[in-house]
């Protein structure tokens, strides 16, 4: 695997490798890699493209009050995990790279970005949008991946390609677990020894009250339920919602494609999550 750190090394390297595989696959990460970044690039390398991965702690999606300083890093650890998962590629570009001196122009997504991470987290996704934006013009993929893991993200980004016309199509990956169910994150290593424990009932709860929803009825009566049961247990609740997949639009009762999303704060970890109803 390739590791390049400058535009200049990373044209040359996308050059050839497209004439190489005929296609490229670009799976975005900021790096801390677990089995969660492991599966979309394993998912990725399947493609049959060539496969580069970015790894880039994105200072524009973090609140003045967010974690970007102790955001977790590990570069060594990454390189050796994407060389195993089937990387060709890893791009590591600085900051100055991404938001070169007297940048002045940022993406901003509504839409499915507007309610949910994006009320509780005012500007994320303009980070997430602007900096995808970037790399995607960097890498020109034909493909990018990105996991159901942060399903509102994934919605967001589909949209901004859509409605900028980009040339590649956004693939989804489902959300890795660890075995009791806790959705696999960089953050979780934050979570003490008690939080850990009682992280799981999380998706416990929201798979409990699936097969609830999916029969139909009202959701508030149910969803208030879990939620008041999540908080009984030690979670602080930032919204537990049934939507529409696509649009995040908020739901009164299952239908297709209808998603029950997620978030709840332990102790300073933030912890979100997503369940299809079917
Ligand atoms: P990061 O949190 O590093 O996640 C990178 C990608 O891995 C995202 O597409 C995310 O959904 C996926 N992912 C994380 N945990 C996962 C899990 N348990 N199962 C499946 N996929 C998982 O998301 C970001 O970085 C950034 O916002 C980024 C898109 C890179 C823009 O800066």
């Amino acid at each position: 695997m390739q590791v390049v750190r400058s535009l200049a090394e990373l044209r040359a390297a996308c050059a050839e490798l497209r004439s190489r595989f005929g296609s490229l696959t670009l799976v975005p990460t900021m790096g801390a890699l677990h089995a969660g970044h492991g599966a979309l690039v394993h998912a990725a390398a399947a493609s049959g493209g060539a496969v580069v991965t970015s790894i880039f702690v994105n200072p524009l999606q973090f609140g003045p009050n967010e974690d970007l300083v102790r955001y977790p890093r590990d570069e060594s650890g990454d390189l050796m995990l994407l060389d195993e998962r089937g990387c060709h590629l890893a791009w590591l570009p600085d900051v100055g790279t991404m938001y070169p001196p007297g940048d002045a122009t940022t993406v901003t997504v509504g839409g499915p970005a507007e309610n949910w991470e994006g009320a509780a987290r005012p500007g994320h996704f303009r980070g997430v949008a602007t900096v995808c934006a970037k790399l995607f013009g960097q890498v020109r993929p034909d493909r990018a991946y990105f996991g159901e893991k942060d399903w509102q993200q994934l919605q967001v980004v589909r949209r901004m390609a859509a409605d900028l016309l980009l040339p590649l199509e956004v693939v989804a990956v489902s959300t890795v677990r660890e075995t009791d169910g806790l959705a696999m994150s960089s953050r979780n290593r934050y979570l003490g020894t008690a939080e850990r424990a009682l992280a799981p009932r999380l998706y416990a709860t929201m798979r409990a009250v699936v097969p609830v929803l999916a029969a139909g009825g009202p959701a508030a009566e149910v969803l208030n339920a879990a939620q008041r049961d999540l908080t009984h247990a030690g979670f602080e609740v930032g919204y537990l919602a049934l939507v529409d997949g696509p649009s995040l639009h908020a739901l009164p009762a299952a239908r297709s494609g209808a998603r029950l999303i997620a978030a709840a704060r332990l102790g300073s970890v933030r912890l979100i999550d997503n369940i299809a109803v079917e």
